[in-house]
């Protein structure tokens, strides 16, 4: 399959080839691609031009930042047919996701296996923010847990999760989505937890001291943040908000998962309570 960025180097001006990137987001048959604004008369062309060479694509879409509390964008077609909802396929499951409605990325199916693996045996593990339930799927599927409770508070995105569970049969039994806002959730609620992971990144920090109180003594805790390349990591930040809690981290370390924009990244803060 010839690449995107040297068939539109082979049609547009030459003017505009700096500003061709030719990187796009696959889900399911779905291409999300985000265009610089001098690109953008040509939207109709590299939408038609990338359905031609990915065969695997009905519909292009043009993606404007993610904003908001649901962490959704706004999507505009550019080449191809509605709707914008699909089947996605990782790691041998099955997500329906609907790109309008919910948050979903593809480019973390392989952090999703890696945290999979580090669960243990039998483990009872909390998902917090688990959105159509990728996460509590894939460690139902390629974990050892034995339960996987997944909170989530767009409507939208439960609905998928439910469908979801569904349609991983031999794994959708272990998962149990909650559509809720996790404040107003407690121990009462839902339990302790083995293992609780909050996939928030944009309000992980805030979100910590609320769900401390679900992991159980000895548990393991797993918080994915945003991070500037030239900024400390906020590992004492963690520090303090867990003596805050009266709760003592055994461990802390931090694991480089991902790329989100220009010398940003995404980490994983590994913590285990003691
Ligand atoms: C970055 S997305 C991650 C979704 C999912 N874990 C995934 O990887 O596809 C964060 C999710 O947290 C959800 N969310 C935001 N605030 C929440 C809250 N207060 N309670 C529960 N879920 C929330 C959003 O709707 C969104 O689906």
């Amino acid at each position: 399959m010839p690449s995107l960025r040297q068939t539109l180097k082979a049609i547009l001006p030459e003017a505009l080839h700096p500003a061709i990137t030719g990187a796009y987001e696959i889900i399911g048959d779905i291409a999300l691609l985000t265009l610089p604004d001098a690109l953008l008369p040509y939207q109709a062309l590299i939408g038609a031009t990338l359905l031609t060479i990915d065969t695997r694509l009905r519909v292009v879409a043009h993606r404007l930042p993610i904003s908001g509390e649901f962490r959704i964008g706004g999507l505009e077609i550019i080449a191809g047919e509605p709707p914008l909802a699909t089947i996605h396929k990782e790691n041998g499951l099955r997500f329906r996701v609907d790109v309008e409605r919910v948050y979903f990325s593809a480019r973390l199916a392989a952090e999703r296996l890696r945290l999979a693996q580090l669960c243990q045996q039998g483990e009872q593990t909390l998902v917090v923010g688990s959105g159509v339930a990728p996460l509590p799927l894939t460690l139902a599927a390629h974990g050892a847990a034995a339960t996987v409770v997944g909170v989530e508070k767009n409507a939208d995105a439960h609905a998928l999760a439910v469908e979801n569970c569904r349609l991983n049969r031999g794994h959708g039994h272990k998962v149990t989505p909650v559509n809720a806002d996790f404040h107003a959730l407690t121990p009462a609620d839902l339990g302790l937890f083995d293992r609780v992971v909050i996939a928030m990144p944009e309000t992980a920090l805030t979100a910590l001291s609320h769900c401390l109180q679900f992991v159980s003594l000895g548990g393991f805790l797993h918080l994915y943040i945003f991070q500037d390349e030239n900024r400390p990591l906020p590992a004492r930040d963690m520090d303090t908000i867990l003596a805050a809690a009266g709760c003592q981290a055994l461990s802390i370390a931090a694991v480089r998962c991902g790329h989100c924009g220009r010398a940003r990244y995404r980490y994983r803060l590994d913590c285990r309570l003691g």
